[in-house]
């Protein structure tokens, strides 16, 4: 029988149940809002780290949502208290959320240490929210529950279906190309993004919310209710109550988090053919919780692992499709041995346990294993002399003739640069050529925006070329899709070897080989690399200051490398007294 806290081992009993003036503090001013003892005194007291706010367009919904999260809490005898944190909505926050995911990573472990909280609720699901709440949580190590926002309703424009991110990325190079106007573009704009809830192509969002829901971090079946279905409600109801639970059981993020449940999770990512930001954030969270994920252990597993969601960009359908067909645990359950169903779950059950009785109802939307979309590879991790330390390529999303490539490189220093002289009718390139973009990375942009899908020059466009090799150290959405080698580590401005490449040098990507070279002799780029001066850092004061100085590589999942120390089990014994 799973052993049960007594109310006086309640961390929250620290500042509610002694008979000092302390206590006495706490709790006139809980009356101060109208609570009686009656109402919490020996009741576990719930956090809700909410990330709605007025411009988080994906998380609208958070508003009635934490008001079904706090019903279930009531319901099951905790007190709720809900506590708004860092909104990083995707759209809107420049250069990048990702330069700000570390900050929402500390705000959220901060915010539960400092506070009387016994367990958390983690309401996120736009792009850098997910594994930013859950980084914090496992730091934190408190019983912790994620409530994924969902995806939002299939985009509609004149009969067509569009999804976010992907279909914004394709009418926009066909508006280059003079193929759409003006007016269809503007009726897109109004049809793209119709209800509440996360993009609904296979991006970021339903890539991270899907690993949070493998890592066990959700109640089965929840990451892929869309955020406008009732059921959405029900499951924050469900959420409140479990989370309750969860304090009595003292069941915590590093009950949770193993190797074999960070495998689950990549393999799932795989499966889904899911976004390649998700490679940066599995290694972040695996190592919060002291499991080291390699770029090395994630291509064998995508060695391994059929894609079978047939979800945009790299299949044909929308999330809105795939929860109709079943939802993600009907694809773990069709991943079989590939998924180790003895890990634990929020529900106090084993994955596998409840994996059972889920089913596909449309093969065609999430594939058998005998039929998958893709047969493996969904992901490829590349290098070579031009990213020793790793870089990465989603060949579903390329042009298969592409995967295999020798180029001459055309190299942008900076993504103004780029930005200048694309367009350029006198640019010296052609759709053999290898776009290459510089200071994009994690401490050169800074924060490794998603500016990795180069977008390919308009006369090659008006030509009716669609893709082409492009090379970077950012990242890319996960709606975008192209021969798109992104990630390359180390980054060009720390030095690394992406820094020499000059217009000009024939550039070597063998995707089934996983190979990234620049063909440039040993001795030319020896004479490069003492020439080459560091760039002056971009800021001087401040969190850009901060992360310029502490932010990790690519490879290592860019955390701060003073979060990673320790991990999740000796900071949260070795919290400071409360005075
Ligand atoms: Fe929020 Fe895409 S903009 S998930």
């Amino acid at each position: 029988m799973t052993k049960r806290k007594k109310p006086e081992e309640l961390r929250s009993h620290r500042w509610y149940g002694l008979n000092d003036l302390r206590s006495f503090g706490h709790r006139s001013r809980t009356a101060q809002m109208g609570y009686s003892r009656e109402e919490y005194a020996g009741k576990p007291v719930i956090a809700i780290l909410n990330t709605w706010s007025e411009i988080n367009t994906c998380h609208t919904h958070f508003k009635q949502r934490v008001e079904e999260v706090k019903r279930g809490i009531w319901q099951a005898g905790g007190f709720p208290v809900e506590l708004p944190v860092q909104t990083l909505a995707e759209p809107f926050q420049k250069p990048t959320t990702m330069l700000y995911r570390n900050f929402l990573a500390m705000e959220a472990e901060e915010t539960l240490r400092s506070y009387p909280a016994d367990g958390v609720v983690l309401m996120g699901g736009c792009d850098k929210t997910t594994p930013a709440l859950l980084m914090g949580a496992i730091s934190m190590d408190l019983p912790a529950i994620f409530l994924p926002a969902g995806p939002m309703l299939r985009g509609n424009w004149n009969g067509v279906t569009l999804g976010s991110g992907s279909d914004s990325w394709k009418y926009w190079a066909e508006l280059r190309a003079g193929t759409i106007t003006e007016a269809d573009w503007q009726g897109i704009e109004g049809g793209i993004a119709r209800s509440p809830g996360h993009c609904m192509t296979m991006g970021t969002a339903s890539t991270m919310t899907s690993a949070a829901e493998a890592l066990g971090f959700t109640l089965p079946g929840f990451a892929s209710i869309p955020a406008v279905d009732s059921r959405h409600a029900q499951m924050a109801a469900k959420t409140g109550m479990r989370i309750v639970e969860m304090v009595w059981e003292d069941l915590k993020p590093s009950d949770l988090i193993t190797a074999g449940s960070i495998d689950n999770a990549v393999t799932t990512c795989l499966a889904l053919s899911g976004s390649t930001n998700a490679i940066v954030h599995m290694i972040a969270l695996a190592r919060r919780a002291g499991v080291e994920l390699t770029l090395d252990r994630y291509d064998d597993i995508s060695r391994r692992t059929p894609v079978l969601a047939n979800v945009r960009p790299t299949g044909a359908y929308l999330m809105e499709d795939f929860f109709y067909a079943g939802g993600l645990p009907a694809m773990l359950a069709e991943l079989g041995d590939l998924i180790d169903r003895s890990q634990k779950t929020v529900n106090g059950r084993t994955l596998g346990e409840n994996l059972e009785g889920a089913t596909i109802f449309n093969d065609e939307v999430i594939r058998r294993r005998s039929a998958p979309l893709l047969p493996n590879n969904g992901l490829a991790v590349l290098r070579g002399n031009l990213a020793p330390d790793g870089a990465v390529i989603k060949p579903g999303a390329a042009e298969p003739r592409l995967l295999v490539h020798t180029g001459r490189a055309v190299v942008f220093k900076d993504y103004n640069d780029m930005a200048a002289r694309i367009d350029d009718e006198a640019l010296d390139i052609d759709e053999t050529c290898v776009i290459v973009l510089q200071h994009a990375g994690p401490v050169g942009a800074p924060g490794m925006p998603e500016w990795g899908q180069l977008p390919i020059p308009r006369k090659l466009l008006q030509k009716g070329v669609r893709d082409m090799v492009r090379i970077s150290d950012a990242r890319m959405s996960g709606t975008s899709y192209g021969a798109c080698v992104l990630h390359v580590a180390p980054e060009s401005f720390i030095g690394g070897p992406l820094a020499l490449v000059q217009s000009g040098d024939l550039i070597e990507l063998d995707v089934p080989r996983r190979k990234l070279n620049m063909l440039v002799p040993e001795e030319e780029l020896a004479r490069r690399k003492a020439a080459w001066v560091r760039p002056e850092p971009r800021f001087t004061r401040g969190y850009g200051a901060l992360h310029q100085v502490h932010v990790l590589q690519a490879n290592k999942g860019c955390d701060f490398d003073f979060l990673q120390r320790g991990g999740a089990r000796t900071d949260a014994s070795g919290e400071p007294e409360i005075h």
